[in-house]
């Protein structure tokens, strides 16, 4: 989802107290200065915005390793071989030359062989439940059989434009549901999730297997578990479920992750968004303690978390999402969700052991010691990136464990450090300041409010951390930070060096002899994004990267076969600064063009990438393209209007008549065959 979803149109915010909305002043009350700051303090912003610090300087505040230019280690990775993309902005998508990018599935589809062609007018939430959902995410790809033609694919359904997927809504303001009948949200709830789809390769285009027997939706209203230290406590029993074991849905399903043992993980994003009060003042009224407060005993996990910011009427419709009928429902999102999707009857599992904040991604890996290890980023301005590692060791061959090993293990944040390390900080009840005195009661306390616990522990507080994602073949780890426009210059600090980061950085952790479960990492920048050519704007990249190679706002990534580092990207609004689509990119990460990004693919005006996936043989790349024609359409020359179902910027991928935009997910391949980018 894009910055201005975030947090500019939240209900929250406009109702929430004017100290609130203060520029600087952000959710996360963490307000320590760290080392960072005094180093930014000690030159001036406009030395740093201009590039004009010395080495020693520029070395301490972006990296060792990031004075690119010159820097000697020896070349492992290949570099991505194409013919680079020109940058700009249009109605369609463009792929670099000798590749073809083909939609397989756009919003709508059929998932199912018994079902008739999309018709947006007609569409129902039954009919919606068995079609393909709405702004497609996070994509993985799992192998059936040995052959390579053959897998499943699960994709992410994040969020939805109702003012494009429904005829005559033409709303002006998100908070405007006027026009939303149950009618709508039933759609709307079908919309979001995961779809699973068996797709098969033939004569080398890959195209859906309807009759596929994993095929299967899950929307905001399929049954779920929870297990972890939160499975079954008070504050996540609801008036529906009075053991708090069982809930409804997942929503704003954004990255995910794969496991080793075949299951698909899909994160919890914004979910604070869902749910909305009866009381126009109930936020207001939060920060009142005592009898004339609301939220009662959850007002502080409602603050800190902005619950309910009223994004959606769901709660007009369904009580579960009216806080104040349903004080615990909010407690029963924000988490990781393992899935099955080789077996649709299995019933997901929501994983509390991993915490609960609005998680960008879960990728995990098998350490060295046989524990998993999860990163996972939680997506706001100043918050945190956060690790898993599993109490249990994974079994090659015993599936059945393996399926538990993300019910019980250390949930720890991350402390970046001036000096180039990072601490990985355990969230454990009663070490530290995790303790009564402190609101924490049990552990599971401590995962519903991990974003509490992590203050407490003083982690640093990012830049909007995205996905962060381990390297299968460097073992290094790159966390993504898209942006925070609100980073004042006091609030700087090592790892988030850039006063109103528009673009946002990529730094690259480093855990010590490839030992992920170590306490102590280190770390350095591989990019600071935005224009090179700007000197006010401090970017670094390697100089190699082109006017088309420069990319701001960096979302989600993934290696290919090789090990190579794509990058995808969500500048909401913000690209009307920089003149560019969003797009895919690929960066070298190693050798002399360590930090060179180059242009392969963008789409259409309005529109994010998300979700970049190889097959394990290279030959193909998965790209869903998330909301077309939305961002920035408004200040668009061409068109210069917000779009609607009647009237958007633009029909892509389709462009027929009274067919509105479909968000859809393409499949890249190499003309002719081959290896992408070899
Ligand atoms: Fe849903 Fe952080 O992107
Ligand atoms: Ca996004
Ligand atoms: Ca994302
Ligand atoms: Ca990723």
């Amino acid at each position: 989802m894009s910055g201005t979803m975030h947090d500019d149109e939240s209900a929250y915010e406009s109702k929430a107290a004017a100290a609130e909305a203060a520029d600087d002043i952000p959710n996360n009350p963490n307000t320590e200065r760290s080392i960072g700051a005094v180093i930014a303090r000690r030159f001036s912003r406009r030395d740093i915005l201009k590039g004009s610090l010395g080495v020693a300087a520029a070395t301490t505040l972006f990296g060792a390793n990031a004075l690119i230019a010159g820097r000697a280690e020896a070349q492992a990775l290949p570099s991505a071989n194409f013919k680079e993309l020109a940058a700009g902005v249009d109605e369609r998508h463009h792929i670099a030359e000798g590749y073809a990018a083909d939609v397989l599935f756009s919003w709508g589809d059929p998932i199912f062989d018994d079902m008739t062609a999309f018709d947006p007018h007609k569409l129902t939430g039954e009919e919606q439940a068995r079609r393909f959902g709405y702004n497609n995410d996070y994509v993985a790809f799992f192998p059936l059989g040995n052959a390579g033609d053959r897998g499943l694919l699960c994709i992410n359904h994040e969020y939805v434009n109702s003012e494009v997927i429904f005829p005559g809504i033409n709303r002006l303001k998100r908070s405007d549901f006027s026009k939303i009948t149950a009618a709508h949200v039933s759609v709307e709830m079908a919309a979001h999730g995961v779809t699973v789809a068996e797709i098969v390769r033939e004569d080398d285009r890959w195209r859906p297997v309807l009759n596929g027997k994993s095929n299967r939706r899950i929307t905001a209203s399929t049954p779920m578990t929870f297990d972890g230290p939160a499975a079954g406590h008070a504050r996540m029993k609801t008036s529906t479920d009075p053991e708090g074991l069982r809930v409804l849905g997942t929503l704003n399903n954004c990255a995910g992750g794969h496991t080793p043992w075949g299951t698909y993980l899909t994160a919890e994003e914004n979910f604070h968004g869902y749910f909305s009060a009866d009381a126009p003042d109930f936020v207001d009224k939060l920060r009142v303690a005592g009898p004339s407060g609301t939220g009662g005993a959850e007002a502080r996990s409602y603050l800190r978390n902005r619950i309910p910011s009223a994004w959606y009427n769901w709660g007009s419709y369904h009580t579960r999402f009216n806080v104040e009928r349903e004080p615990h429902e909010p407690n029963r999102f924000g988490w990781i969700v393992e899935i099955d999707p080789s077996d649709p009857t299995s019933t997901p599992v929501k994983h509390t052991a991993l915490g609960r904040f609005s998680h960008e991604g879960a990728e995990c890996l098998v350490d060295k010691s046989g524990r998993i290890v999860l990163y996972s980023g939680d997506d706001a301005r100043f918050e945190y990136i956060y690790r898993f590692v599993s109490r249990d060791r994974y079994r090659e061959s015993d599936r059945a464990h393996n399926m538990r090993l993300l019910s019980e293990g250390t949930l720890s944040v991350a402390r970046y450090n001036e000096d180039g390390t990072l601490d990985w900080l355990p969230l454990v009840f009663g070490e530290g300041p995790l303790t009564p005195e402190n609101g924490f009661h049990s552990q599971a306390d401590v995962v519903i409010d991990a974003r509490i616990a992590a203050d407490l522990l003083k982690a640093t507080p990012m830049d909007r951390p995205e996905d962060v994602q381990p390297s299968p073949r460097t073992g290094k780890v790159y966390a993504i930070l898209t942006n925070n426009d609100r980073r004042t210059a006091a609030r700087t600090n090592a790892a988030n060096p850039r006063p109103e980061n528009a673009f946002g950085h990529i730094i690259e952790m480093t855990p010590p002899d490839g030992d992920h479960v170590a306490a102590r990492f280190t770390w350095d920048m591989l990019i600071a994004c935005g224009d090179p050519a700007v000197a006010e704007v401090g970017a670094r990249w390697n100089p190699a990267t082109t006017a088309d190679g420069w990319f701001s706002s960096p979302d989600n990534c993934a290696f290919d076969a090789d090990g190579r580092l794509w990058i995808a990207t969500d500048q909401g609004t913000g690209w009307l600064k920089t003149g560019k689509a969003d797009g895919l990119y690929a960066v070298d990460t190693e050798g002399s063009l360590r930090g060179r990004s180059r242009l392969f693919f963008r789409g259409p005006i309005g529109a994010e990438v998300c979700g970049p996936c190889f097959t394990p043989d290279g030959e193909t790349l998965f790209l869903a393209v998330q909301h077309p024609g939305i961002d920035g359409v408004h200040a668009w020359k061409p068109f210069a209007r917000p779009s609607t179902f009647e009237d958007p910027a633009t029909r892509w991928p389709d462009f027929e008549p009274d067919m509105p935009p479909r968000p859809s997910l393409l499949v890249v391949r190499r003309k002719g065959g081959g290896r992408i980018a070899s």
